[in-house]
């Protein structure tokens, strides 16, 4: 006999087996995520909806159709939120963060809402694991938001994951260029009304458009990544090289929209091949004027989301099992590095890269303090390991390494620091 009632179409229920898969998955991201510093936050599964329409955007799919808005009892107006960044930078404003110290590093995981035509891959309730990194406009924080996802793939040994990369540059040199792009489009007869209209507002959503028509118009179009402020371009060109020194793969791609409004600078998507039509595994990018969008001074701000329903489904693809989280599987990170000297740092980064790559959990200080205030940084997180590279120690090619608990150092040449921090650490 047929039940009936069924669960609501674009949602699904989790059952024993598929909630254990879950569980691991969680498991291995909360282990990598707090070894390189970040703490998780829990924020409502409601907010006001203008807190979505001014920052995800209007002219986005997600706020033109997609919110699950509704009225409450007092006459106010909600939405079952479509996506976590948004809440998380409110968090930050209404509990006083920027008196941290700087970035604020938080990770959630939790369900989103999102009334898209219901397919394979695709939820109108969906879970999500995010991370976001709000207060500094370092370069190092988009390379490390990025190497810790690539790291949880790369540990959940999914096959076929592909790091789609380029910039978007900041809202100033957007605005030329989005002029410059619709006049392109609009000089071509191939899009119907509707698009023209959506051209009108974002013309960046053609890149979107799989018609082989618009794809030839999309692919003579300038694109945003030739049209950078210096000061954008030499950001973007840092980024890539932490990523290269750290030999994080990634694809340049001067295509790639997001789906929603709030970027700047730096904007990723991670796609894995086995999925089919919904590719995209996990994404984020850099929103540097998110925070002040919803009324706080001007904070930079970086992160990403990845979805659980999309990983547990490349996951059936593969019968390997991955080794057990080990990485912050304590809560925080196993070393912390405080380096005062800019020199050192793709060097440090990648030596980071490696001790993930191991299962350790390690991270540098990206808010570019004092020494003394790195120092209490590291104590505050409770990292039984510092180490130290200024200027002095990498005139000696060396680094200070510091047990925090028996408070005494010795020097590590940095050709062995790894097996060293290795060897101490695991
Ligand atoms: P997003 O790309 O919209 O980004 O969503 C992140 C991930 O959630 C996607 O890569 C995909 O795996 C999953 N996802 C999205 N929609 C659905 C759906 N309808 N069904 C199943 N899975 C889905 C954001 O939400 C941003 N808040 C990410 C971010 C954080 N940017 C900066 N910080």
């Amino acid at each position: 006999m047929a039940a009936k009632y069924q669960a609501p179409r674009g949602t699904y229920d989790l059952l024993p087996e598929q909630a254990a898969v879950r569980a691991r998955i969680l498991g291995e991201a909360k282990a990598l995520v707090e070894g390189a510093g970040f703490g998780q936050i829990d924020t409502p599964i409601f907010e006001d909806t203008d807190l979505f329409v001014r920052t995800v955007g209007e002219a986005t799919d997600i706020v033109r159709k997609e919110m699950y808005t509704f009225t409450d009892q007092g006459g106010r107006s909600l939405t079952l939120r479509p996506e976590g960044t948004a809440p998380v930078c409110r968090t930050y404003l209404e509990h006083g963060m920027h008196k941290l110290p700087q970035p604020v590093k938080l990770w959630y995981t939790g369900p989103m809402f999102r009334y898209e035509r219901a397919q394979a891959g695709r939820y109108r309730q969906h879970a999500q694991i995010g991370a976001e990194a709000i207060g500094s406009d370092d370069p190092a924080v988009d390379a490390e938001l990025i190497d810790v996802l690539a790291h949880l793939y790369a540990r959940l040994r999914l096959p076929g994951v592909r790091l789609h990369l380029t910039s978007i540059g900041d809202a100033a040199s957007r605005a030329d260029y989005t002029r410059e792009l619709r006049d392109h489009l609009l000089r071509h007869e191939v899009f119907g009304a509707e698009q023209r209209a959506r051209i009108e507002i974002n013309p960046m959503r053609a890149f979107d458009w799989d018609d082989p028509e618009i794809v030839a118009v999309t692919n003579s179009a300038p694109k945003m990544v030739d049209r950078l402020s210096p000061a954008d371009a030499e950001h973007f060109e840092e980024v890539r090289r932490l990523l290269d020194g750290a030999a994080v793969d990634y694809v340049l791609d001067p295509r790639l929209v997001r789906g929603l409004d709030y970027y700047t600078r730096t904007v990723f998507e991670f796609r894995c091949d086995e999925l089919g039509a919904q590719s995209g595994i996990g994404g984020g990018g850099r929103y540097d004027g998110l925070v002040e969008q919803l009324g706080g001074p001007p904070t930079p701000g970086a992160g990403w989301a990845t979805g659980l329903e999309r990983i547990a489904q490349a996951l059936e693809s593969t019968a390997s099992e991955s080794p057990a989280a080990r990485a912050g599987a304590r809560g925080r990170p196993d070393i912390i590095f405080v380096l005062t000297e800019p020199r050192a740092r793709e060097r440090i980064f990648r030596v980071i890269s490696e001790l993930r790559e191991e299962g350790i959990g390690a991270t540098m200080d990206l808010g570019g303090r004092s020494m003394k205030s790195q120092m209490r940084q590291a104590e505050r997180l409770g990292a039984p390991w510092a180490v130290i590279v200024g200027p002095e120690e990498w005139e000696r090619e060396a680094a200070a390494v510091r047990d925090m608990r028996r408070r005494d150092q010795d020097e590590v040449s940095l050709s062995h620091l790894r097996q060293e921090l290795l060897r101490r650490a695991a």
